[in-house]
């Protein structure tokens, strides 16, 4: 095996569920930035080429070679490495087993993938297994079969995986995680989450054939994309790190969206508006931890409706409510029945993450900086051969509700038992520290 990333067992185990490499805090030495970190790209479309344009604010990060199956988006992936770096990116177009080529190569470290769902386990298994640490977008695998293949693959060949869950580097969520863990909201009791975003613009091409993601909707009916949901909740409540997720049931609306979205764009006779859809619009999981805690996830993409992750916390001291970014806590004195803006506590808690790469961050793309810090602790990561705070366990965690939702709803509701990807660790390991060196 290509030794280039590998890990010992040992040190897997440790970095993976200890995730001692977790938030540290700081720049890398200008040493470490001139040493570059050599990596190729799998899927350069919407969100791979707006990954492409963060990874590049890195220095160190030297995009080698690039794989997409059509040819016009590799090359201009190539095009604006070459246009921001001087150095011209390797191509690997024109089919849909193309970036197995690029998993040849024996120059790369790691290799982002930024594919449709279906290909993310099979490319992520296949890089760790050719030496290379996969950095996979949202979620990482869509099949119990292949959720379990990632973790063992990881296990097997000592090459970490991280799933690109870049929620969980927003702002306020890695403030909320500081407070958690200072105990402003006592002990966390339940969590409501939800991935609400009208994407119904995303399920239909111009030429009136359904996309990828119109696919899913046609044959698939769970919680398609639980990861930027579930990603945070999890790190505030210790999931695999002292608790773990044990059951779920999850239930679906019927199936309106998809048609009627069709019939307004294409008309009502086009064959689109008329054939049957599975995904129903709007999907609801309650999940239940070893410990008693509750969450409840929705998904809901296919409605007229504003982008809201929810992401409402309870704890035996008050309350946090993302919709409106308001919080209330229970203090000598003070009331707790009344909101009050999240604001100051953004001030007072803020992360040290966030303090240290706030002014870098803000030069970045998409979601306020976000995938900036997520990159920063990704590319360290590999840097240090280590786990990412997002270790393989957690993304085999998250994206399993993607094929045990669809169970409880095909079962009508059923309690569904939750798989332990962590193998008995997440009783001894530690919650993820969020105070760096
Ligand atoms: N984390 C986030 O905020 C976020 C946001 C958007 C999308 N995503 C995720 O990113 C991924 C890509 O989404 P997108 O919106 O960019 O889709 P897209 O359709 O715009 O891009 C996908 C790209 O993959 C290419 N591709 C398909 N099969 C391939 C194969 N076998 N080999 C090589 N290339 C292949 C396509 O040609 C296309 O260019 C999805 O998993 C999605 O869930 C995450």
């Amino acid at each position: 095996m290509n030794a280039r990333c590998r890990v010992t067992r040992r040190s897997f185990l440790k970095t993976s569920m200890v995730a001692t490499a977790a938030l540290a805090v700081g720049r890398a030495s200008a040493a470490d930035k001139a040493r570059p970190i050599r990596l190729g790209m799998i899927g350069v479309g919407s969100r791979g080429s707006s990954l492409l344009g963060n990874l590049l604010m890195f220095p160190e990060a030297d995009v080698r070679a690039v794989c997409d199956l059509l040819p016009d988006r590799a090359q201009s992936a190539a095009s604006k490495i070459e246009q921001q770096t001087g150095r011209r990116a390797e191509v690997y177009a024109g089919s849909d087993l193309i970036w197995k080529k690029l998993l040849e190569r024996a120059d790369l470290d790691a290799v982002i993938i930024a594919t449709p769902w279906d290909w993310h386990g099979r490319m992520a298994i296949a890089a760790m297994r050719a030496g290379m640490y996969p950095g996979v977008e949202v979620p990482a695998a869509v099949t119990l079969r292949d959720c379990w293949d990632l973790v063992h693959t990881s296990e097997k060949t000592g090459i970490p995986c991280t799933m690109l869950e870049n929620v969980c580097y927003f702002q306020r969520v890695l403030t909320l995680l500081r407070m958690v863990r200072e105990g402003v909201f006592g002990d966390v009791l339940h969590c409501e989450a939800g991935y609400q975003h009208d994407c119904r613009s995303l399920m239909f091409d111009a030429a009136g054939k359904l996309t990828w993601r119109g696919q899913h909707s046609a044959t698939m009916n769970g919680n398609l994309y639980p990861t930027h949901a579930v990603g945070p909740v999890a790190q505030w409540m210790n999931i695999n790190r002292g608790d773990r997720f044990v059951s779920l049931v999850s239930m679906s609306t019927p199936a309106r969206g998809m048609q009627l979205y069709a019939a307004e764009k294409f008309g009502p006779d086009h064959e689109l508006a008329r054939r049957d859809y599975t995904q129903g619009d709007l999907n609801t999981t309650l999940l239940k931890t070893a410990s008693g805690l509750t969450v409840t996830l929705y998904y809901n993409i296919l409605s007229p409706r504003p982008y809201d992750l929810i992401q409402r916390m309870q704890g035996t001291k008050g309350i946090y409510l993302g919709t409106n970014n308001s919080i209330s806590l229970e203090q000598a004195g003070k009331s707790s029945d009344q909101w009050e803006p999240f604001e100051p506590y953004q001030q007072k808690y803020a992360h040290p993450l966030w303090q240290a790469l706030a002014a870098d961050a803000a030069k970045s793309s998409g979601h306020e900086g976000a995938e900036y810090l997520m990159f920063h602790d990704f590319l360290k990561a590999v840097r240090n051969k280590a786990a990412a705070p997002q270790t393989v366990t957690d993304a085999a965690t998250w994206s399993a509700i993607v094929p045990l939702s669809m169970e409880s709803v095909a079962r009508h509701g059923k309690l569904i038992a939750f798989p332990d990807f962590s193998g008995g660790q997440w009783k001894k390991a530690p919650p993820l520290p969020i105070y760096g060196a």
